[in-house]
């Protein structure tokens, strides 16, 4: 049909770095997870985090839109097909008000540079590793809990999480669960993963601060395990700015150090996503 060549069609407008959303969970009424199609050339190393968001409304002068982006961590493993994300909720925060409405079928930007220090290239080799996490601190875990490199590296995995209430645990509650029931990942798991959930303010069997319970011992008595050595134990923290300071000092006082990619030593540190 020649005579419509003539007549240019408007570019419809697509999303630069696209990603379509496959699955939305909405676990509380600040908490949801989703995922998306992974770009076919992403690679990454779990524990990494990528920057994602949406277009912002356009500008009320000009009509232009920005991407409005922030750094999130991939809680799906590396071997995943699908890309998968853990958020809060803010009534009034700058992205997450209008993430938290996405829809399957919806697109996000999603930004292919992998980057970020939860990695297990970025501590020395041992034998127990710990994760500690606040809120959705958990994300990076996440993955991490489903990576057999993790199991590969280390005989235990020792997952702490607090979070004020006993809803707020349960996305990865039955993470661990599927991981240790699952056909494929028990079997990589091998018995090697501990789970210790707490909470803060309200009920629940096992409760207190993650750094309580360390500071305390309560954690390697509940556990039956041998207090944080720095010849064995590794550490990955990831939680809210004034938990992961806290933690910081305390993991220094067991002797262990602050390492990163390009100087592994015994623990490494990220803030959870906030806003
Ligand atoms: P708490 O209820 O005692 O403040 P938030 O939702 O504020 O990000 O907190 C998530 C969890 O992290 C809560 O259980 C909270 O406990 C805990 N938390 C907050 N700040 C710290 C900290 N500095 N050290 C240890 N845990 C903390």
């Amino acid at each position: 049909d020649q005579t419509a060549v003539t007549e240019k069609p408007k570019a419809v407008p697509t999303l630069p770095n696209a990603a379509k959303v496959t699955e939305v969970t909405h676990w509380t009424d600040r908490l949801f997870s989703f995922k998306v199609e992974r770009p076919q050339t992403l690679r990454f190393r779990s524990g990494e985090f990528v920057m994602i968001g949406l277009m912002n409304d356009p500008d009320p002068v000009t009509g232009k839109q920005k991407p409005l982006l922030r750094a999130y961590s991939i809680a799906s493993p590396s071997w995943d097909e699908e890309m998968e994300f853990y958020s809060i909720k803010v009534q009034d925060g700058p992205l997450t008000s209008k993430l938290q409405h996405i829809k399957v079928g919806d697109e996000i930007i999603l930004r292919p540079k992998p980057v970020g220090t939860l990695v297990t290239d970025a501590i020395l080799p041992g034998k127990r590793l710990w994760m500690f996490a606040t809120g959705t601190g958990v994300a990076p875990f996440a993955s991490l809990m489903r990576d057999p490199d993790v199991y590969e590296k280390f005989d235990e995995i020792i997952l702490m999480h607090t979070c004020r209430e006993v809803g707020e645990l349960e996305y990865g509650r039955k993470l661990v669960e599927h991981i240790k029931s699952d056909e494929m990942l028990s079997e990589i798991e091998a018995g090697k993963l501990r789970y210790y959930p707490t909470t803060t303010r309200e009920e629940f069997h096992h409760m207190g601060r993650v750094t309580d319970n360390l500071t305390s011992g309560k954690v390697f008595e509940d556990l039956g395990v041998e207090p944080l050595n720095p010849d064995t134990d590794r550490g990955m923290v990831c939680g809210n700015l004034a938990f992961n300071k806290d933690i910081m000092a305390i993991l220094d006082g067991f002797g262990l150090r602050e390492g990163a990619n390009s100087e592994p030593k015994e623990y490494v540190v990220e803030k959870a996503f906030v806003d």
